[in-house]
């Protein structure tokens, strides 16, 4: 049980720095260049941005080195083994998503910021999930065991409601979700 959850933990690490990377440093020019869609709608939102989205990705690809580095000097055989792909894969993905999922929202009528629940907390495991799909399967298919998708799955939402609460409180959120 334990192993399971380090496992998953261990895992997910370059999906999950990339969002709250994205709002520490985030701003400057959209990535939808302030065009709206056919709906009249902005095609993203304010909230995404190049700047967000290229240091929330390269914080991912550099945490998972440290990982990847981690592992190998120390022996942890014990440990799922990330590849510069899996990390690659894992935080562009997790960013590809969260920008899907705002697509959805404005095309739902949502303001940047409304809340969304559960396309919110998981947005960043579908992104991550489907490049890794298209990618490198094999990775996807020998690490993401049933169980480790469970703990995942039920691991994302707390981790990442803490980790809004505490950006809230930080005043790098605006909103706590
Ligand atoms: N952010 C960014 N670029 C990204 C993703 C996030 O600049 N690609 C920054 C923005 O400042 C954003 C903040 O991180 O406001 C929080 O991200 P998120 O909650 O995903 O965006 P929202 O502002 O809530 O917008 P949306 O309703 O589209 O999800
Ligand atoms: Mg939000």
């Amino acid at each position: 049980m334990l192993s399971t959850l380090l496992a998953a933990f261990w895992i997910m690490v370059p999906a999950y720095v990339p969002n709250p990377v994205a709002a520490l440093c985030g701003g400057g020019t959209p990535i939808d260049f302030d065009k709206n869609y056919a709906d009249g709608r902005r095609l993203l939102g304010e909230g995404k941005t190049y700047r967000g989205l290229i240091c929330g990705v390269l914080a991912g690809i550099a945490v998972g080195a440290l990982q990847i580095w981690l592992a190998g000097t120390y022996g942890w055989t014990f440990l799922p083994q990330h590849t510069a792909a899996s990390i690659v894969l894992l935080s562009l993905g997790a960013l590809l998503g969260d920008m899907g999922k705002s697509f959805i929202k404005r095309r739902l009528g949502k303001n940047r910021g409304d809340s969304w629940p559960i396309a919110d907390q998981y947005d960043l495991v579908a992104g991550a999930f489907a490049l890794m799909l298209v990618f490198d399967p094999s990775w996807l298919f020998s690490n993401i065991t049933l169980p480790v998708l469970i703990v995942i799955l039920i691991l994302t939402p707390i981790l990442h409601r803490a980790v809004n609460i505490i950006g809230y409180l930080c005043g790098v959120k605006k909103e706590p979700w």
